[in-house]
């Protein structure tokens, strides 16, 4: 049995609640959560506010990547024990989760340079261990040699289902049908791209949460947890 901490990758299609599953896992374990999508996001909508990315979804790779070394993405934890996304050191998070820059974050995500940009600062969490990571390439590219990978799945109705109320509780007008429409168009191109496309690790173990509750899902984490590295996940009851 390994012990002491470990990296755990947790990897899937949009919206298959990575986030929510990983904060949970991360505040059970006394871990550093990490979201990569939250760094493809600020890229993205820094590109898109200063004219990187036109109307029709084209990016500006050349001029992007001159400027790409001066963007700061960093992470802080808000009064509420909320996670925050810095762009530059100010706070983005509401703007980098609309259906502006979901549209365009794929294009974004799929440039070369872009990818290792970003790995370098992921990799950087890493120094202790103790962390638990979400995306698309975490176990495959980003942390190979994860001690623990999870791919997660649902359905395709359920997910789009999930992302849309979550869009209409923060206010946002977009309908079902665009939502469905944006998750199949960056599941294609993220499952599509050249470089570290999101695809299953041949080691990773699945979870398909489509019927499941979070406490399911902890359950079944802490079947694998316990016996192979003597770690537990306590839920807070309060929440
Ligand atoms: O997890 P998310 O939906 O916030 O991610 C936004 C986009 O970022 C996703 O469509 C693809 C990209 N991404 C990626 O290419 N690799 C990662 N490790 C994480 C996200």
């Amino acid at each position: 049995m390994a012990s002491g901490k470990i990296i755990i990758a947790i990897d899937g299609y949009s919206s298959t609640g990575k986030s929510t599953f990983a904060k949970l896992v991360a505040k059970g374990l006394g871990y550093i959560y990490a979201d990569s999508g939250a760094l493809y996001r600020a890229i993205t909508y820094f590109a898109y506010t200063n004219g990187f990315i036109d109307e029709k979804g084209n990016v500006d790779k050349e001029n992007l990547q001159k400027v790409i070394m001066n963007i700061t993405v960093s992470f802080r934890t808000n009064k509420k024990g909320e996670s925050r996304t810095l762009l530059n050191g100010t706070d983005v998070e509401r703007q980098i989760r609309t259906l502006t820059v979901s549209n365009n974050v794929s294009r974004i995500a799929e440039i070369p340079y872009v990818r290792s940009f970003v790995n370098m600062q992921l990799r950087s969490m890493a120094v202790d261990k103790g962390l638990v990571m979400d995306g698309r390439d975490i176990g495959t590219a980003v942390f190979p040699n994860a001690e623990l990978k999870i791919f997660m799945t649902a359905s395709e109705q359920v997910r789009a289902m999930r992302r849309f109320k979550e869009l209409q509780e923060k206010g946002e007008k977009d309908t079902f049908e665009q939502v469905l429409e944006n998750l199949r168009k960056r599941d294609y191109i993220d499952s599509h791209r050249e470089t570290d496309p999101l695809t299953r690790s041949k080691d990773a173990i699945e979870l398909d949460n489509s019927s499941m509750t979070m406490e399911e899902e902890i359950e079944w984490l802490n079947k694998i947890l316990l016996p192979n590295f003597n770690l537990k996940v306590e839920l807070d009851k309060e929440e």
